[in-house]
């Protein structure tokens, strides 16, 4: 999935759900859609699980970004699969067996992502890069949407990008938490090229707008890239 080109990944945790099938329409120019499935367990915050991603999946053509913050993804990665997951990206810290999951994710035709919170390490995904189709690299704590960018996200993703080059390999970078057009261009700079973003889109009345204005950004980071 890799290049460098930007895609916005719209967070359905910020639609308002009372009309879903309309705000899933209403970001169709987007590029993937973002859909974060909370356990209440690996986060404090509960969302939506299988069922409503095939509805999701029912109304609309974007692919679908599954982000699972759960414990034991290991035992729940099929379900979401056979519901249709695009891409699965699951929590580094909430399993023992990454490199098992990600091959079951790839040997089933999905794209194959892990996700790392604010205070995981890039270094610990050094001996997997090369099978990874996506990195996750949190930039809030997982559980909410609406929280404020973590700044010290960019320095690990200027590392994570170094790790790339230095293995020649080239997984895309998503960033999620805080993502909106101001800093779009920083996070884009600084490697990443898939940019979740949840209030930054559905809190504006123009989402077209709001999603053109966050690719336009990030595009412009990414003739700063080291
Ligand atoms: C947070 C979720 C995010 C969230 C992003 O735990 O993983 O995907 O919806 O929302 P914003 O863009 O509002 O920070
Ligand atoms: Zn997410």
């Amino acid at each position: 999935m890799m290049n460098d080109e930007i895609r916005v990944a719209p967070s359905v945790l910020s639609a308002d759900f009372r009309r879903l099938a309309d705000e899933l329409a209403d970001v169709s120019s987007a590029d993937l859609l973002h859909y974060d499935v909370m356990d209440g367990h690996f986060v404090p915050n509960l969302s939506f699980g299988i069922d409503l991603l095939r509805t999701v999946k029912s109304a609309t053509e974007l692919p679908v970004d599954v982000h699972l913050m759960i414990s034991n993804p290991d035992e729940m990665v099929e379900r979401y699969l056979d519901a249709g997951a695009d891409v699965v990206s699951f929590h580094y810290e909430a399993t023992s067996h990454a490199h098992r999951l990600v091959s079951l994710i790839k040997d089933r035709g999905a794209k194959a992502s892990i996700a790392i919170n604010p205070a995981t390490p890039v270094c610990l995904l050094e001996p997997i890069l090369c099978e990874l189709d996506m990195v996750l690299v949190m930039t809030v704590n997982p559980g909410f949407g609406g929280q404020r960018f973590i700044e010290s996200s960019l320095r690990k993703l200027r590392r994570l990008r170094r790790m790339c080059d230095e293995q020649g390999v080239s997984p895309a970078i998503e960033v999620d938490g805080g993502i909106t057009a101001r800093n779009a261009a920083e996070v884009a700079a600084a490697g990443a090229s898939v940019l979740v973003a949840g209030s930054s889109v559905f809190g504006t009345a123009d989402r077209s707008a709001a999603i053109a204005a966050i690719r336009a950004s990030g595009t412009s980071g990414t003739s700063r890239r080291a």
